[in-house]
């Protein structure tokens, strides 16, 4: 069955990153046999520009139609002086809320050829590979009463609600185990059971989840502790799964463990598996239009398409593989460029990935 991808470039380095994501997704398809469509549409301010507002709605009716999204970046400085609603970061939350997308996947991945990258010491971060899981459309940033009040003694107090409804924390740490189960079959719930009542209710629903599946190993945590184990020695977790602060704090914690934002993929789920895929970083107007870019980010994006989306484990393995491959062979963009070491640029980064594909 031909499955169909929604190509969403969007602003600065978007649309040159995610050129060399329909190079590799063209060869996937021509020399290996992936079943897939194309097409592509305007989001952020590549939308503002075509229709007007960020989230076209043709853009969002031809993404709720996909199979799969995958997103390059938005923004820049070109748009920062148009009113909220039409700011180009609009068209993400939009589309990510429009879809359900309430399942944020996170890997931190260290290759062993950019250990030196890291701030970490090799023997704590080499060989790091674990996926953070945060719950991306409840908790503080979303419940309600929240807001700025002036009390009757005239003091003004500010005030947000975490809220996990039953069902909302049960899809998450579900999602969690189902991840652990395409991995090491480790899931760490992380929370603050021991001060907040929405942990507890969270710990509950985690143990009754995990009845289903015996084959994954249970553990919880609590944020705190959390923070410092990832710095600590990161290697101890496989899937860490959590709400969504908390998720929003560990996970940029974890990427820097790391230290290439250029290198890290994400995906956004919605409770069928349905997703869309993009780098962590922006559009980097700074670099933009220049060619230099950091490509492997979006193309590992792919890969986590074909994985968590597509169910093609195989083609994501083989791109993951080519791109190990690719960083063997020395290559290196800018961002992640050391002495002697090969400097190229985006579209030469994108073709020895795929000129790497192998069997
Ligand atoms: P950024 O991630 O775009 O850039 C931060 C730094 O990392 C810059 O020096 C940039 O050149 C570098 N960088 C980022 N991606 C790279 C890559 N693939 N290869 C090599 N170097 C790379 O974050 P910044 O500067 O805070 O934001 C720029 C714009 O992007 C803003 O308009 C912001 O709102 C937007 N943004 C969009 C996101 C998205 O679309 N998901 C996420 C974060 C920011
Ligand atoms: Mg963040």
């Amino acid at each position: 069955m031909t499955q169909n991808i929604l190509i969403l470039p969007g602003d600065g380095i978007g649309p040159e990153i995610v050129a060399e994501a329909t190079r590799l997704l063209n060869a996937l398809k021509d020399r290996f046999g992936l079943a897939v469509e194309l097409e592509e549409a305007p989001i952020g301010g590549a939308g503002y520009d075509a229709a007007g507002k960020p989230l076209p709605d043709e853009t969002l009716a031809l993404a709720r139609a996909a199979d799969a999204i995958l997103l390059g970046a938005v923004g820049g400085p070109r748009y920062d002086q148009l009113a909220w609603e039409l700011r180009p970061e609009r068209g993400l939350l939009a589309i990510r809320s429009e879809l359900a997308l309430f399942s944020n996947l996170r890997p931190a991945i260290l290759y062993p050829q950019l250990a030196s990258a890291s701030a970490l010491k090799p023997e704590i971060v080499g060989g790091l590979d674990i996926m953070i899981l945060r719950e991306l459309t409840g908790g503080a940033y979303f419940g309600k009463p929240r807001g700025i009040q002036t009390r009757e003694d005239g003091v003004r107090e500010g005030f947000n609600t975490i809220i996990y409804s039953e069902p909302e924390i049960e899809r998450i740490v579900r999602s969690g185990f189902e991840i652990a189960m395409k991995r090491d079959r480790r899931l760490c719930s992380v929370d603050k059971a021991n001060v907040l009542e929405v942990s507890q209710l969270w710990r509950e629903v985690a143990e009754r989840v995990a009845k289903e599946y015996p084959e994954v190993a249970l553990s919880h945590m609590y944020v705190d502790n959390a923070a410092m184990q990832l710095v600590r020695a990161p290697k101890q977790f496989d899937v860490i799964v959590t709400e969504n602060m908390f998720g929003d704090i560990l996970s940029d914690a974890a990427a820097m463990l790391t230290g290439s934002i250029g290198m890290l993929p994400s995906a956004s789920l919605d409770a069928g598996g349905k997703g869309m895929y993009e780098p962590i970083h922006g559009s980097a107007p700074d670099i933009a239009g220049q060619g230099v870019a950091n490509p492997l980010a979006t193309l590992l994006s792919v890969a986590m398409m074909l994985r968590y989306t597509l169910n093609e484990e195989a083609q994501a393995a083989r791109v993951e593989a080519a791109v190990g491959r690719v960083l063997d062979q020395g290559l290196r963009t800018a961002d992640i460029w050391t002495e002697g070491c090969r400097k190229v640029g985006t579209r030469e980064m994108g073709e020895a990935v795929v000129a790497a594909l192998a069997d």
